[in-house]
């Protein structure tokens, strides 16, 4: 029972957060006369000698140590004594690891936002520098238009920059205090809670004690945000996965982020994408996992609640690792936009062909047909679009003329689309300044 109901295996990596908690509570408990200065400034000090052992490797684990809150408590009193048996005054285990999470998935979630910004200035750096590469759009995985390869790396920015703006605005909600709410009922020295938000700057004070030691929707909220960022990820890996096989040839990872194999010589595998695609999977496991457990709980602590841990730590970690490789991928990955461009087929212009007639004024429900039944021609007299004569053009319609030859353009037909959002070199120059402006502000 002693090694099932332990968290120590897992929870010490709080080991900073509950050191920086306890500090804070000794002071709250100082301002209350329940400790002499002296006696909170040995705890204080006692505790910068805990995180002094931790940060070594030379603190010893017990095995009756449950978990680090208890373990950090038990180091404090070997090494300043009695006055330790004060520092829980008032304070339960239950409002102290709902802090002592908050403390350290705040800062997790920091660091992870700095990965994304990076990784969304790589993109923006890309698609500046490969504003000139055109390649196929696709829909249903069939060619569809001609874009800007800039366009589509921008387009994966933008939803990890909606991805970096959600988890900016959870954050804040990350940031709410839990102490002082004791057990459950709250506490009876009348510590000044938002005396002690100020001191661990925290955004605020959750207002309510059985609130405060039951909510963890801020994990919930994290594992969705991180399940989504991953799926995002995960769809940015297939398409480069897709990309970059022989049939299409347009990206090419670099070789420190891919392997060879172990049988067949010649293969060149992207496991960095694949690896990333995967833990989306895992990711997304652990969110279900813990809304499950979550959900049958009742009020107010309940040790299902240690099972927030695992999923939690794991999720962050998988995601610092998929964001930093996703950003050394995108930085060293070569684009070869000859094979783009090789790519491009006359018959992805055949929306430009009916728009060359909304243009003479023909309704584009009638342009549409049109424009099939040249497609039509084409397949029939084994000849591209682009080869058919004025005369075969004008059986379709009279108002096609010679002008027409200039439809044959994928240039042409890229940068007509210039509407904000489109794909033309202006708006999609228009976005990379955007982002460049966003990420200067943040
Ligand atoms: N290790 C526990 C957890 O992670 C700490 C809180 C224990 N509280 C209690 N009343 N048993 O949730």
């Amino acid at each position: 029972m002693q090694a099932f109901n332990a968290s120590i295996g897992f929870d010490r990596r709080m080991w900073l957060a509950d050191v920086t908690g306890s500090q804070a509570y000794a002071r709250a408990l100082r301002r209350q006369g329940l400790l002499s200065q002296h006696e909170a400034d040995a705890l204080v000090a006692g505790l910068d000698r805990v995180a002094a052992e931790w940060r070594d490797g030379a603190f010893a684990i017990l095995p009756s140590d449950e978990d680090i809150h208890t373990a950090n408590e038990r180091r404090l009193a070997e090494l300043v004594g009695p006055v330790a048996g004060k520092l829980h005054t008032g304070r339960s285990r239950n409002d102290q690891v709902a802090t002592d999470m908050r403390i350290w998935l705040r800062s997790e979630a920091q660091a992870i936002l700095a990965h994304l910004l990076a990784l969304i200035r790589v993109a923006v750096d890309r698609a500046e520098a490969e504003i000139d590469a055109i390649m196929p759009g696709y829909t249903h995985l069939q060619k569809a238009q001609p874009i800007r390869w800039a366009h589509f790396v921008l387009s994966h920015a933008w939803s990890w920059h909606a991805d970096a703006v959600r988890l900016a605005q959870l954050i804040p909600r990350i940031n709410q205090l839990p102490l002082g709410s004791g057990a459950l009922a709250g506490n009876p020295f009348g510590v000044d809670r938002p005396a002690i938000a100020a001191d661990l700057a925290f955004d605020g004070v959750i207002p309510n004690s059985l609130y405060g030691v039951s909510d963890r929707d801020f994990v919930a909220e994290f594992l969705f945000w991180s399940t989504l960022t991953m799926t995002h990820l995960s769809r940015w890996s297939e398409d480069l996965i897709i990309y970059s096989a022989g049939e299409f040839g347009f990206v090419r990872l670099a070789d420190a982020y891919s392997t060879g194999s172990s049988l067949m010589p010649q293969k060149k595998n992207p496991d960095s994408l694949e690896l990333v695609r995967g833990k989306s999977g895992r990711v997304f496991g652990n969110m279900s996992g813990f809304l499950m457990t979550y959900k049958g709980l009742p009020s107010t602590y309940n040790k299902d609640l240690q099972e927030d841990k695992e999923p939690l730590f794991d999720t962050v970690d998988n995601l610092a690792g998929c964001i930093q490789i996703a950003t050394g991928v995108l930085s060293t990955l070569q684009i070869d936009s000859d094979k783009m461009r090789a790519s491009l087929t006359n018959d992805m212009l055949a929306t430009d062909l009916a728009e060359y007639l909304v243009r003479k004024g023909v309704p584009f429900r009638e342009t549409h047909h049109i424009a099939g039944r040249a497609v039509r021609l084409s397949e029939e007299t084994n000849t591209p679009m682009s080869q058919l004569t004025i005369e075969q053009f004008k059986s379709l319609h009279p108002l096609f003329e010679a002008d027409v030859a200039a439809v044959w353009d994928y240039e042409r037909s890229i940068d007509q689309r210039s509407a904000v959002g489109g794909t033309s070199r202006q708006t999609v120059l228009d976005q990379v300044k955007q982002l460049r402006e966003w990420l200067a502000s943040v």
